[in-house]
């Protein structure tokens, strides 16, 4: 390990920590004092390996890079052999509507672990490269997408296409699309305001008509709802309406800050709108069953109306109010005074830091994902990525509790948009490109991955007596990218330390999803005049795939437990705690389900490489900044919900 730790001896700052009241070395052995300068500095740096080399900020990577996203030639050929599949019937992205089978996405099939691993470790073969087409199959009575295998790329001969059932739980790659039909949907949502366009003008002061100056948007839950009706299976939509930001505010795109209040609910099972059916309206927490009912109510004199929720400067998120007088001051900046101390591979993706070495790669759903992560030439992580985000909603009304996004449909690729120096990233960052292949389209977006290293702002080590104080400095290497999906910005850090750990971190900004303010008070706080936070659970899953110096791995609970122990050397029993140690056999004892106080430490380690103490060498999983025990608070709802949509 390369490690600047430096000494600073001082015995002015010896002596004035000498003394204190608490110190627990109560007889610290006297050492004669060296005579050194007040804060004369020193580095050790203990490796002498690197002297004769001189560090490169550029590298070339062991190994090709077998998990790099599709190159733009291969997607093109992958959609070419498609069309070229009469079974298929395409048509084209580009004119593809709601009635045609068209390809959404494109990606790379990850090669199968062990033939990557022959690759890798074994001088191998290159493992064959494959693309997942998923398609949408509009062009039926009852639309799905599907998933397909298509290659070995390059497109030859040899390459075929197959329904990509293996990775799935379920056994099939196709899933029935109950939204296929946007468009119409559009028009419905006019025509449902055209019965009711007096009582909207008069409860929200605005018209939705389909024209350009609507003042209302309409959209709602997601994913759709299935209720029985009558004893058939029915597709449900509950729709709420949305004001646009007026022309003044409209660089702030706040429209999820300007929920209106009312609300209904269609019947849109099937895709002939002429058997659409509205099933009811909500304001002020009533429920109508039909229009009529809505229209009587609305006539009579006890009727309760609820404010206006309007847009005006405070949708934006430009500074308001007073500066601070110290706001004309520049604020201080990192710097990167001898240049970039990490080697990037940029057509590899392939990034060298201190100890440890990884590749990245990038896809349409999940954006970021790394693989074959080593820390001093062994493997710990073969991949590391983002799996899946849900946002589950909550509130009084029935968009609210009705959503709960699944933000790797809507992608986390196409969203990751290029990265802000000093903002986003420090000024010195190195960035790279990334590209992702939707709608037959090959897109790169510049500069969405940036990678630097920093000074967290706390010591990795540090240790005084009367005679030395001792500090190591704690840099670290952050990969870095934030995707835009929607109202959230979501911003994923990948951070390797030198202690060799490894933390993914999401921070997430942007505009809330808020709920209309009448009566949601179990659900969150009024934040403006007729505005309500809305309750939500954010849950991000990750795939860690550990290997520890081989993947015959084990996972590893300690218990730190309370006991009453007995010990040979005394009578008394004595109240203590213990390590009770665990091996998992099934998966499910291997949930993370973080103990109340802290108490069960998670480690993957490898049960065959013990270290000279005879310990097994492995890892602990330990929770980062959103604390232990985040799982989605809402039980046994979304996943009944998704199976009944399931085929
Ligand atoms: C320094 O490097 C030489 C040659 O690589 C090696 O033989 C020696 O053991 C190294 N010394 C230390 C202290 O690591
Ligand atoms: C698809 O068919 C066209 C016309 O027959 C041919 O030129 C093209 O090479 C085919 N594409 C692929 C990828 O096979
Ligand atoms: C192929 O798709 C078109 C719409 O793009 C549709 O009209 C036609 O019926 C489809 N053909 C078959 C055989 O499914
Ligand atoms: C990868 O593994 C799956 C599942 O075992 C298998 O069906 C598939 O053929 C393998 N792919 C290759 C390229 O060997
Ligand atoms: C209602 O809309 C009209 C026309 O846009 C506007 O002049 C009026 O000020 C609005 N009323 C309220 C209470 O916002
Ligand atoms: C990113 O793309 C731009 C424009 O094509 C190119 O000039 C630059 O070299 C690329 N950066 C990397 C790191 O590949
Ligand atoms: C425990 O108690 C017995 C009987 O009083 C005594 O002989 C013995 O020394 C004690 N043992 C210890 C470890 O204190």
């Amino acid at each position: 390990m390369l490690l600047t730790t430096v000494l600073l001896f001082s015995s002015l700052l010896a002596s004035s920590v000498l003394a204190g009241p608490h110190a627990r070395l109560k007889n610290p052995k006297e050492r004669p004092k060296k005579h050194t300068p007040l804060l004369e500095v020193l580095s050790t740096v203990h490796s002498n390996s690197t002297a004769s080399k001189t560090f490169s900020p550029v590298t070339v990577a062991p190994k090709e890079n077998i998990f790099i996203s599709l190159t733009n030639d291969e997607a093109a050929s992958v959609i070419s052999f498609l069309h070229n599949q009469t079974e298929l019937n395409l048509t084209s992205a580009v004119d593809a509507g709601a009635w045609d089978n068209a390809i959404e996405v494109l990606d790379l099939v990850q090669p199968n672990k062990t033939d990557a691993l022959h690759y890798l470790d074994h001088n191998g073969a290159v493992p064959p490269r494959y693309a997942v087409a998923r398609i949408a199959f509009g062009a039926t009575e009852e639309p799905y997408h599907q998933d397909f295998i298509v290659g070995p790329l390059p497109i030859s001969k040899r390459s075929t296409y197959a329904s990509l059932d293996w990775p799935t739980t379920s056994g099939s790659a196709k899933i029935r699309n109950y939204n296929a039909d946007d468009d119409t949907l559009l028009q419905w949502n006019v025509d449902v305001t055209a019965t009711v366009a007096d009582i909207v003008l008069d409860l929200l002061n605005g018209t939705a008509t389909g024209s350009d100056d609507d003042d209302f948007d309409i959209w709602g839950i997601d994913p759709l709802w299935m209720e029985e009706i009558d004893g058939e299976q029915r597709v449900i939509l509950w729709n709420t309406y949305w004001r646009y930001p007026s022309d003044e505010d409209a660089v702030f795109d706040g429209e999820t800050l300007l929920p209106q209040g009312l609300f209904f609910k269609s019947d849109i099972t099937g895709r002939d709108p002429s058997k659409w059916k509205v099933l009811g309206w909500l304001y002020g927490d009533i429920f109508y069953s039909t229009t009529e009912e809505f229209r009587q109510a609305w006539k009579s004199p006890g009727f309760v109306k609820y404010q206006l929720n309007l847009p005006g400067e405070w949708i934006g998120s430009d500074q308001t109010g007073q500066h601070f007088l110290a706001d004309t001051i520049a604020p201080p900046v990192a710097v990167q005074p001898n240049g970039q101390r990490f080697s990037v591979d940029e057509k590899q993706k392939y990034v060298e830091w201190m100890d440890f070495s990884f590749y990245i790669t990038f896809t349409r759903d999940t954006g970021l994902r790394l693989f074959d992560i080593k820390y001093r030439g062994e493997r710990v992580i073969y991949e590391l990525g983002l799996q899946e985000a849900i946002a589950h909603y909550a509130g009084n009304d029935p968009v609210q509790s009705g959503t709960a996004y699944m933000d790797t449909f809507y992608g986390f690729g196409p969203y990751a948009f290029e990265l802000v120096p000093g903002y986003d990233c420090p000024t010195y960052s190195h960035f790279l490109n990334s590209t992702f292949h939707a709608a037959e389209l090959s897109k790169t977006h510049r500069n969405n991955i940036c990678l630097f290293e920093s000074d967290p702002g706390y010591l990795m080590q540090r240790h005084s007596s009367s005679n030395y104080l001792a500090l190591t400095k704690n840099i670290v290497l952050t990969l870095r990218s934030v995707s835009t999906v929607g109202n959230y910005d979501y911003s994923f850090d990948y951070v390797f330390a030198l202690d060799g750990s490894i933390e993914t971190i999401v921070r997430a900004s942007g505009y809330i999803q808020s709920a209309y303010y009448a009566k949601n008070n179990d659900y969150g706080y009024q934040v403006h005049d007729a505005l309500s936070g809305s309750m939500h659970d954010h849950v991000l899953n990750w795939k860690v795939d550990m290997d520890v110096l081989g993947t015959e791995n084990t996972f590893v609970k300690h218990k730190i437990a309370p006991a009453v122990v007995k010990y040979p050397w005394a009578n008394n029993t004595r109240s203590t705690m213990r390590l009770e140690r665990e091996r998992i056999e099934n998966e499910n004892d291997a949930k993370l389900s973080w103990p109340a106080n802290g108490a069960d430490m998670f480690l993957v380690e490898n049960s065959n490489q013990l270290n000279k103490y005879g310990e097994p060498k492995g890892f602990k999983i330990a929770p980062s900044r959103g604390g232990a025990g985040m799982f989605l608070t809402i039980q046994d709802r979304y996943a009944r919900r998704v199976w009944e949509m399931c085929c």
